[in-house]
């Protein structure tokens, strides 16, 4: 018997790497990276995924050298551009995990805009994690709790799980049931450290620009064992 999971979360690692090893640059990389992206998210909806989360650019990755985060931060521009019409037709529904505010003028339009489109659209949730880090998120969660207790009468003794989520910026997402890395590093690198604390981990070697429909839908679905006690590791 296979599940397939509702939340996939996934570190897209390696564009960097696959550009470089085909003499390309590492903005090329991300170019081809976009085009597996869109390929996962046909699987998604293939699969029936309810939610299917995307690191796509991590607080630490402004210390990248200026042309790549420039490129990077153009991505999502041209990306809505010329994907929402589709996304509207598809009835998938764009979120954003991370800090808006701090994204450039024209980038942080652009993911409002797709946000806004799409919000009531009931299909596929692809939540990119953009300007995104899983301790600024925590640590913004606490500022904006004590300011509730402090100015909006939110009792501190009663704070539990399910009311500290809301301050999350995943809140009202379901917690990821796989998180997937592609290109061979073994490493969280600062991605939803709570929401994946009951998360089956998948490393994968391939390259994200390598990354296939294939490779995603072996590393999601899990084959429970009749016992249904133990599972198989994860493709890669
Ligand atoms: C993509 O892979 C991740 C992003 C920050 C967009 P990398 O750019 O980290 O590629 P590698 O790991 O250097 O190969
Ligand atoms: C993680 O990859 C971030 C994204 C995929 C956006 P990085 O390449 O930035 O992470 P580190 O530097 O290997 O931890
Ligand atoms: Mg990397």
């Amino acid at each position: 018997m296979s599940t397939i999971p509702t939340h996939v979360a996934l570190i897209m690692d390696g564009n960097g790497r696959w550009g470089k090893s085909r003499g390309l640059t590492r903005s090329e990389g991300h170019y081809a990276g976009t085009k597996a992206m869109e390929d996962i998210i046909d699987a998604s909806t293939e699969q029936g995924i309810k939610v299917l989360t995307l690191y796509a650019f991590s607080t630490e990755n402004w210390k990248r050298p200026k042309d790549e985060v420039n490129y990077l931060m153009s991505l999502p521009i041209k990306f809505f551009n010329q994907k929402l019409p589709e996304f509207m037709r598809r009835n998938i529904k764009i979120l954003i995990s991370g800090d808006v505010d701090g994204l450039p003028k024209k980038t942080r339009n652009a993911v409002e805009r797709a946000m806004r489109k799409t919000k009531n659209n009931t299909g596929l949730i692809v939540n990119f994690a953009l300007n995104y880090s899983s301790r600024s998120e925590i640590l913004q969660a606490i500022y904006r709790v004590l300011k509730d207790a402090k100015e909006n009468g939110l009792a501190i003794d009663d704070l539990d799980e399910v009311t500290f989520e809301k301050y999350l910026y995943t809140r009202g997402l379901p917690d990821p049931d796989v998180v997937i890395r592609s290109g061979g590093e073994k490493r969280v690198s600062n991605f939803l450290m709570w929401q994946s604390s009951e998360a089956r981990l998948c490393f994968v070697d391939e390259l994200f620009p390598d990354f296939t429909k294939e490779l995603f839908v072996k590393a999601i679905i899990e084959e429970k064992e009749d016992t249904g006690l133990s599972w198989k590791e994860c493709a890669g």
